[in-house]
C-alpha cells in the first residue's frame, strides 16, 4: 500500500491503489505519513500539485477511517462531558499518564546507543515540533485562540531562530552525531512512532477534529516538565553539555507555565465556547497519551530483550 503511494508520487505513471488494502499497521502508517507530508514540506521530487488531488484525499480518507477506528479502540470514543469539568479531567488524565517509565529509564539506566535511538525516534516530531497544532488557530477564536498563540510563540522561540524548539532539537541530534535533515529518519523509525505523528496530522488537518488537537497538545503541555527533566538528567548523566541539553531543559522551564494556560485558558475557554465539543477535547489527550504509552513501551521492550528499537539503521 505505502510502496503503491510512494511509487503513484514519484511520477513513475503508476496509478493510485483504487482501494485501501494496508498490509499491517506499520503499512497503514506509513503510506498516512506519505499523504501527510504533503502539507508541510513535501517531499523531494514530488509535485507538490498531489497535496489536493482527489484521488489521493479519497484513499486517504479510506486510511484515516482505518486510523480513527484503531483510535476509538484504543482511546475509546468521545463522550459527552460537562465543559466545566474538561481542565480537571485533563489534569487528572496528565496524573494517570504511565509514559514516564521510559523517561525513568533514559535519566537512570539508558546507555548511549539507547539515548540516541530515542533521539532518532523522536526527531520524526521534534524537527516540526508545533507545526501540526498550529494548523487549528484560524479555526479558533477569543480565549482559547489566544492561550494556542501564546503556547506557540513560545515553541517557535519568540520569533528568534535559535530559540526554536525545532532548532533547539539539531543541538541535541548534533552532540549524538545524527543527521539533523528534516525527515531523515523516517525510514528507521516504525509503527508505533508514525502513529504519534500521524495522530497529530489527522487531528490537524480535519476542522472536525479541532477540538481533538487542543486536547492532544494539552496532553502534551501537561505530560512534559517531569520526562523533560529527566532527559536532561540522563543526557547529563553520559556527559551531554549545555547546548545537548538545551532543548530539555527549555521544556522543564517552559511547559510548567503551558500546563495551566492548556488546561484552563485554551481547553477551558474552547469547552465553553463549544460545549459539545468538550469530549472531542478529552479524546484527543486520550489518544496522545495511550500512542506515546505504546510507543514508550515497545521502544523500553526492545530495549530489555537487548534489541535495537529501530527498525533499520539509517548512517548520517
Ligand atoms: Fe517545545
Amino acid at each position: 500500500m505505502s510502496a503503491a503511494v510512494i511509487d503513484a508520487l514519484s511520477g513513475r505513471g503508476v496509478a493510485l491503489p483504487a482501494t485501501p488494502a494496508p498490509d499491517g499497521e506499520e503499512d497503514l502508517q506509513l503510506a498516512l505519513f506519505v499523504c501527510y507530508e504533503l502539507a508541510y514540506r513535501g517531499w523531494d521530487g514530488v509535485d507538490d500539485r498531489w497535496e489536493w488531488d482527489p484521488d489521493l484525499l479519497r484513499l486517504r480518507a479510506a486510511l484515516e477511517h482505518r486510523f480513527e477506528s484503531a483510535l476509538h479502540r484504543l482511546a475509546g470514543p468521545a463522550a459527552a462531558v460537562d465543559p466545566a469539568t474538561v481542565p480537571a479531567r485533563l489534569a487528572d488524565l496528565a496524573a494517570a499518564d504511565d509514559g514516564p517509565s521510559l523517561s525513568r529509564f533514559l535519566r537512570g539506566r539508558a546507555t548511549h546507543e539507547e539515548f540516541r535511538e530515542f533521539v532518532i525516534h523522536r526527531s520524526v516530531y521534534q524537527l516540526r515540533e508545533a507545526d501540526p497544532h498550529t494548523y487549528v488557530i484560524p479555526r479558533l477564536a477569543g480565549v482559547a485562540k489566544a492561550a494556542l498563540i501564546e503556547i506557540q510563540l513560545d515553541e517557535y522561540g519568540g520569533g528568534v531562530v535559535t530559540r526554536m524548539h525545532q532548532e533547539l532539537f539539531k543541538n541535541t541530534m548534533r552532540w549524538f552525531g545524527l543527521n539533523q535533515a528534516y525527515g531523515w529518519y523516517v525510514d528507521a523509525v516504525g509503527a508505533d512512532t508514525l502513529a504519534t505523528n500521524n495522530v497529530m496530522s489527522l487531528f490537524a488537518l480535519h476542522r472536525r477534529h479541532r477540538a481533538a488537537v487542543l486536547g492532544h497538545l494539552a496532553a502534551y503541555e501537561m505530560t512534559s516538565t517531569i520526562p523533560n527533566r529527566a532527559y536532561a538528567g540522563g543526557l547529563r548523566r553520559l556527559g551531554g553539555d549545555r547546548d545537548a541539553t538545551a532543548f530539555y531543559d527549555e521544556h522543564v522551564e517552559a511547559d510548567a507555565v503551558h500546563e495551566q494556560i492548556a488546561a484552563y485558558d485554551m481547553c477551558g475557554s474552547f469547552a465553553a465556547a463549544e460545549p459539545e465539543l468538550a469530549g472531542d477535547l478529552l479524546f484527543g489527550a486520550r489518544c496522545a497519551l495511550a500512542l506515546g504509552a505504546r510507543w514508550a513501551a515497545a521502544v523500553l521492550d526492545a530495549w530489555k530483550s537487548g534489541r535495537s528499537s529501530l527498525r533499520q539503521v539509517t548512517e548520517p
